[in-house]
């Protein structure tokens, strides 16, 4: 594959391009978040990288808590219009027709329409540049129930999630492997008797 070598840039693809709800106690808001990931198993832990302009960059840092809202492909228009517009002037959730949960474990709506939530509490505001990072403990996580199934098993492919890709919004496809399907033993044939 011959390559062409540019400058470092933020082109790692897909990433999600989450829905964070915060609040400052007094005032909800949601923003749409593409720098996020999980950076640790035990404690799970996430992060968001928020630049400090944004309108929910205070309300994350006062309350210390934000909630990362799986977006799926009902709920991409509003993803893209509240990662446009700012809760400093209009109510996202008014105006994209977001409905709001309570929380189990923080002081923060989470969003109904979304089928996976991590409720999430900073430990460290690390600042990077442009972006401030908020390290978080992931201390909940809210599932729908119609994901999962009598044993227990949740069908994350049954929720219509997207992802983001250099720009544009893609509603997840088929599957094409599974975790350790590449060193799995294939099943031998049982032999007719
Ligand atoms: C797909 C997408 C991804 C985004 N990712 C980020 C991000 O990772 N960090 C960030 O600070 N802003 C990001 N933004 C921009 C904010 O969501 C946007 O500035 C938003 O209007 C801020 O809202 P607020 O002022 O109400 O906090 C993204 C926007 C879109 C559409």
């Amino acid at each position: 594959m011959a390559k062409l070598k540019w400058r470092g840039g933020t082109l790692l693809s897909p990433v999600p391009p989450a829905m964070v709800t915060c609040s400052d106690g007094e005032h909800d808001n949601v923003l749409t978040i593409a720098w996020t990931g999980i950076i640790n198993s035990d404690p799970p832990k996430t992060y968001i990288s928020v630049r400090p302009s944004r309108h929910s960059y205070e309300m994350i840092k006062k309350s210390g808590v934000f909630a990362v809202n799986l977006t799926t492909k009902e709920l991409v228009k509003a993803a893209d219009w509240c990662g446009v517009y700012t809760g400093a002037k209009v109510d996202k959730f008014e105006r994209c027709r977001l409905q709001k949960e309570k929380a189990s474990e923080i002081d923060c709506p989470i969003l109904a329409q979304s089928p996976l939530v991590l409720e999430c509490r900073v430990t460290d505001v690390i600042p990077l540049g442009s972006h401030d990072m908020f390290l978080a403990d992931i201390v909940a996580v809210d599932v729908d129930e119609a994901l999962v199934d009598e044993d227990g098993k949740l069908h994350l492919d049954r929720a219509g999630l997207v992802a983001y890709s250099h720009g544009e919004y893609f509603e997840l496809g088929k599957r094409i492997g599974k975790f350790g399907y590449s060193v799995a033993k294939k099943k031998t044939p049982q032999r007719k008797k």
